[in-house]
């Protein structure tokens, strides 16, 4: 009987110690399905959310483009460098009153995403959630004293929308010292003072600590943390990992690994580590097949991605269809981000332009979920690069016109789905589906249940005259089954 004990007890041992020694490949790979799950859900809703909604871009009359640093509004006690204590001060005003977890998650469920990520600490180091291990939180510090991340847990789960979370590891405005600079720089590494600047550390005010203090007393057991206190995420999104060590980016990927083995981690966790990639903030990848891992655009709905109160350069619905059928025809995910304001209310235009985009996709969402990417992603004349934040933003006045001949491609098994974001109102050509190209076409619908189309199929490509009764301002979607197998 000892006996037996004993052998249970060293192959327990032995078990949890192998679970311990898994490498970073093994980790990474035992993650398969959920990175087909991620490859299906397509779209999703990201949130940044925190203090820095209270000056809403604006500091003692300085807008962020008259401050230094990136003009989106959460950077704005870096812009401003403003000093720890008086940014915490922000604190003792924040009371979002109009909050509505229910209404953020049922706006996500109407607006067609199938996830939802929200800042649970961003670069100033607030915690949006209860946090044991700082005070410095929304419960213990603000008026408010509600946990908004556990209202948002729980509003997901009511709606069936799939949970994650944000957090900045590298940035810590008010207990990061300087992101691990001088760290590195005594371990040999060469750098100048201006890479502190790129990353993003606090050179006005660092706090006295360490970074690996920080770390071990902060980073580490608040990401322990909120995937104890946060039993069902379904990815984890860490941030600007510019000075984190390949030891600490493991680090940070394990406690992950550990805690929610099927839970999937970014890129930014830094290093090359991260079970899928982000391309750039508000970047649609030219090069897409190059990415080896499932990908995700991350993209604002104006230019920043905390509440800026005069930026209103609001993306239109045409422009997110854009993004959204350019990104998923290129096989990737769309996650696009809502700032409230210091009340807790979501601006308008947001609201509006997400429920217009969920309109389409209860049309049409078929061309979109669950869907992979053909050889060929798009057809026509119209070809918009997006290369970033700023560059989005300075296309500002641009309008987002296609022509009825551009066309994105996407496939499920053996059909494929064609995308159009101006209703065609004469006969239009489809270039890539000649039968040489793409197969023998059996039927071709157009998806939302609408009347059957004309078509046939030509040297030239797939003609099709679409019902002018079901003529839409953003377009239509096509399903085309293949008589052989597609191509
Ligand atoms: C950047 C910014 C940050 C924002 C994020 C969104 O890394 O530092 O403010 O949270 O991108 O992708």
């Amino acid at each position: 009987m000892k006996k037996t004990i004993q052998i249970l007890l060293a192959t327990l041992l032995i078990s949890c110690n192998a679970k311990k020694e898994l490498s970073y490949e093994q980790m990474n790979t035992s993650k398969k399905q959920s990175m087909e799950a991620f490859n299906d859900a397509k779209y999703g809703m990201f949130i940044h959310w925190g203090l820095y909604a209270i000056p809403g871009g604006i500091w003692k009359g300085k807008k962020m483009e008259e401050l230094k640093g990136p003009k989106v509004a959460e950077w704005i006690q870096f812009g401003a460098e403003i000093p720890r204590a008086e940014y915490a001060q922000l604190a003792t005003q924040f009371n979002p009153t109009q909050f509505d977890a229910d209404a953020i998650a049922k706006l996500a469920k109407d607006a067609g995403m199938k996830y939802l990520v929200v800042t649970s600490k961003h670069h100033d180091g607030f915690a949006m959630y209860d946090s044991k291990v700082s005070q410095y939180d929304i419960v213990d510090a603000s008026p408010y004293k509600k946990d908004v991340v556990k209202q948002l847990y729980d509003a997901c789960k009511k709606q069936g929308i799939d949970f994650g979370l944000y957090y900045s590891h590298n940035i810590d405005w008010m207990d990061g010292n300087d992101c691990g600079y001088t760290e590195l720089v005594k371990t040999g590494l060469e750098m100048n003072e201006k890479a502190k600047r790129k990353a993003g550390a606090n050179m006005w005010d660092p706090s006295p600590n360490t970074f690996t203090e920080y770390l071990n007393n902060k980073a580490y057991p608040q990401v322990n943390e909120i995937l104890t206190k946060f039993p069902d995420l379904k990815t984890l999104w860490y941030d600007m990992g510019h000075f984190v060590t390949p030891e600490q980016s493991l680090k940070f990927y394990k406690i992950a690994y550990d805690k929610q083995p099927k839970m999937l981690v970014n890129s930014r966790v830094g290093n090359g580590l991260g079970d899928f990639d982000i391309p750039g903030d508000n970047v649609i990848p030219q090069n897409h097949l190059e990415i080896t891992k499932p990908w995700q655009t991350v993209g604002t709905t104006n230019n920043s991605w905390g509440y800026n109160s005069y930026d209103h350069d609001w993306k239109s619905v045409k422009e997110l269809l854009f993004w959204l059928t350019e990104i998923v025809s290129k096989g990737g995910n769309y996650m696009l981000n809502i700032g409230p304001d210091a009340t807790g209310h979501v601006p308008d235009e947001s609201v509006n332009n997400l429920l217009e985009v969920g309109k389409w996709l209860k049309l049409n969402g078929e061309a979109i979920y669950n869907t992979r990417k053909w050889k060929i992603t798009h057809e026509g004349p119209t070809n918009i690069e997006m290369k970033g934040t700023h560059d989005r933003a300075n296309k500002g006045d641009f309008k987002f016109q296609f022509s009825p001949q551009d066309f994105w491609f996407t496939q499920k098994e053996n059909h494929l789905f064609v995308m159009a974001l101006e209703y065609a109102t004469a006969p239009v050509v489809i270039k890539s589906l000649t039968k040489e190209n793409a197969g023998k076409i059996k039927k071709v619908s157009q998806l939302g249940n609408l009347s059957a189309v004309q078509w046939k199929q030509t040297t030239n490509g797939l003609e099709v005259t679409l019902d002018q009764k079901n003529s839409n301002v953003n377009g239509y979607a096509l399903k085309i089954e293949f008589s052989e197998k597609l191509k």
